[in-house]
């Protein structure tokens, strides 16, 4: 049994690099069981309850997908003001009464922090599906195979990071992955919205960490990561009108990049790439997307110790 069995996953930190590798050979394997091509039963009679206090579209639909295509059932709400925490209930105690209910809870919420509260107060493994700007730790999963699988490999790759550093839990957690396998990071960001000092201090200790002129981060990166302007952080509307629009991939900016550079994006996107780069040879943000099934279900089939044998 892996020692992730039974685990909670609310930091990319809390996570070696050698559990990493095993999510993402895990990963590999369920390729075609998540394309629907091959059934598993592996998750049969086990119940994943999802907690979403946020919207999402991909994190949530693909852990339902990853659940079923396992064997598995899901419960769950994706907007909190149709549960009881609308009547004044406590993310502590709807969390409780969750963990009775499922073998697992996956949560988003907009609280920094709330995703570790939630694990203190279940009986169940609890996985961070974001937690307001801090992390997104799965999202990172799915990322580092998207790299593996187009480089077939993580060392020696230059990864650029563009847009909103500050707000965006992405990128956050990206970067603490990207510099445990000593990638080098190059970002680039309107001024006011640069990477936390948090995030820079871990990442130098273990990696090249810089701030890049755009042209440069497009010339230089084999991966080149966008982000959308996280618009429901910001604390005021004026603050988001003075970046927002500040920032577009266009197919013009590739004509210097280097040929097998890749364009990735967690998504959703609004406008920071142009629609015009989607049938380039650089764009895998939709395949990328895809890639969340396998990587959940290899997350949920060693968190609940899944039956090999089916
Ligand atoms: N990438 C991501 O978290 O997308 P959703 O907000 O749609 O879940």
């Amino acid at each position: 049994m892996s020692n992730l069995f039974n685990r909670d996953i609310i930091s990319i930190k809390d996570l070696s690099s050698g559990d990493i590798d095993l999510i993402l050979s895990e990963s590999e394997k369920l390729i075609d069981v998540a394309e629907g091509n091959r059934k598993l039963n592996y998750l049969s009679g086990r119940i994943l309850a999802t907690a979403f206090f946020e919207p999402s579209t991909r994190t949530r639909l693909s852990f339902e997908t990853a659940m079923h295509r396992l064997g598995g059932s899901v419960i769950g709400f994706a907007e909190s003001k149709s549960t009881s925490t609308s009547k004044g209930e406590t993310l502590a105690d709807t969390i409780r009464v969750l963990s009775t209910y499922s073998d697992a809870i996956v949560i988003r919420h907009p609280n920094e922090g709330s995703a570790r509260l939630a694990a203190d107060y279940s009986d169940k493994p609890v996985i961070n599906a974001g937690d307001g700007a801090s992390q997104h730790p799965t999202q990172t999963l799915l990322d580092l195979f998207t790299i593996k699988r187009e480089f077939g490999k993580l060392e020696n790759l230059k990864v650029g990071i563009i847009g909103d550093l500050k707000y965006g839990r992405t990128v956050h957690s990206l970067s603490y992955a990207l510099s445990m396998f000593g990638i080098e990071i190059l970002l680039s960001s309107p001024s006011s919205l640069t990477m936390p000092p948090d995030v820079m201090e871990y990442c130098k200790t273990k990696t090249k960490i810089n701030d890049v002129k755009l042209d440069y981060l497009i010339e230089e990166a084999d991966v080149v990561y966008v982000t959308r302007i996280q618009k429901e952080r910001f604390p005021d509307e004026e603050e988001y009108q003075s970046v927002s629009g500040s920032y577009k991939i266009t197919r013009s900016h590739l004509i210097k990049a280097k040929s097998h550079m890749i364009i990735m994006h967690p998504l959703p996107r609004v406008d920071e790439i142009s629609t015009d780069v989607d049938n380039t040879l650089h764009a895998r943000y939709f395949r990328q997307s895809f890639y969340g099934v396998p990587v959940r279900m290899a997350i949920l089939n060693i968190v609940l110790g899944g039956d090999v044998d089916g």
